[in-house]
């Protein structure tokens, strides 16, 4: 895979070492905010060979590209383009460990991934779906180019609790 970087932002794909650090990234806020949470390490490394075998797979047949992201060669987080539909469109994920939020570095991550996505897909649109009271994904979101489409209300279900997500995309 090609070197994937603006300054002191990369991205690579995710090696079976990587499970310490990514089991690591979930605080309790990120928790609160992602779809797929590591209940344990086992998990976490589960989720990692799911990664691995899809590298494997052909582009046209890939669901799933992760990548994570580094801030000056260090683990920072990560970012993942999943329900991949070749020619079509992808989802899109993204956490950032908390030491390193509000640096800028998911939007710089997402500067560098999105054309690199679009063009390895071939794909028509991207989207995410965030929790309305995510206020620091939505900026992240609007400030690398996705546009607000709308509100699903009550999607989501956890512990008996309902929510909203607002599904942002981005086209080509
Ligand atoms: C969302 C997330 C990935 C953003 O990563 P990041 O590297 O900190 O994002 P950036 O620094 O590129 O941009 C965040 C923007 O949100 C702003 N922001 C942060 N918290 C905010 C808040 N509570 N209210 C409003 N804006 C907020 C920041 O100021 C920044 O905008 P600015 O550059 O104009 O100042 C990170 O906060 C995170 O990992 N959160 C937990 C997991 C999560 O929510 N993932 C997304 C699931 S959809």
């Amino acid at each position: 895979m090609k070197s994937l970087k603006i300054g002191e932002v990369s991205l690579r794909h995710f090696k079976e070492s990587d499970a310490k650090p990514y089991f690591e990234s979930f605080d309790e806020w990120a928790k609160k905010c992602m779809f797929f949470v590591p209940k344990n390490k086992q998990e976490t490394k589960k989720k990692i060979r799911e990664y691995l075998k899809e590298y494997k797979i052909p582009a046209s047949k890939r669901k799933i590209d992760a990548f994570v992201i580094e801030f000056k060669g260090e683990f920072a987080g990560f970012m993942i383009a999943r329900k991949i539909i070749y020619k079509h469109q992808a989802r899109t994920t993204s956490l950032i460990k908390k030491e390193f939020r509000g640096k800028g570095i998911a939007t710089k991550a997402h500067k560098i991934l999105n054309p690199y996505i679009f063009k390895k897909y071939k794909l028509k649109r991207m989207d995410a779906g965030v929790r309305t009271y995510n206020k620091a994904s939505v900026k992240m979101l609007e400030k690398s180019g996705y546009q607000l489409e709308g509100c699903l209300r009550k999607i989501i279900c956890v512990d008996g609790k309902y929510y909203d997500n607002y599904i942002y995309s981005i086209i080509k």
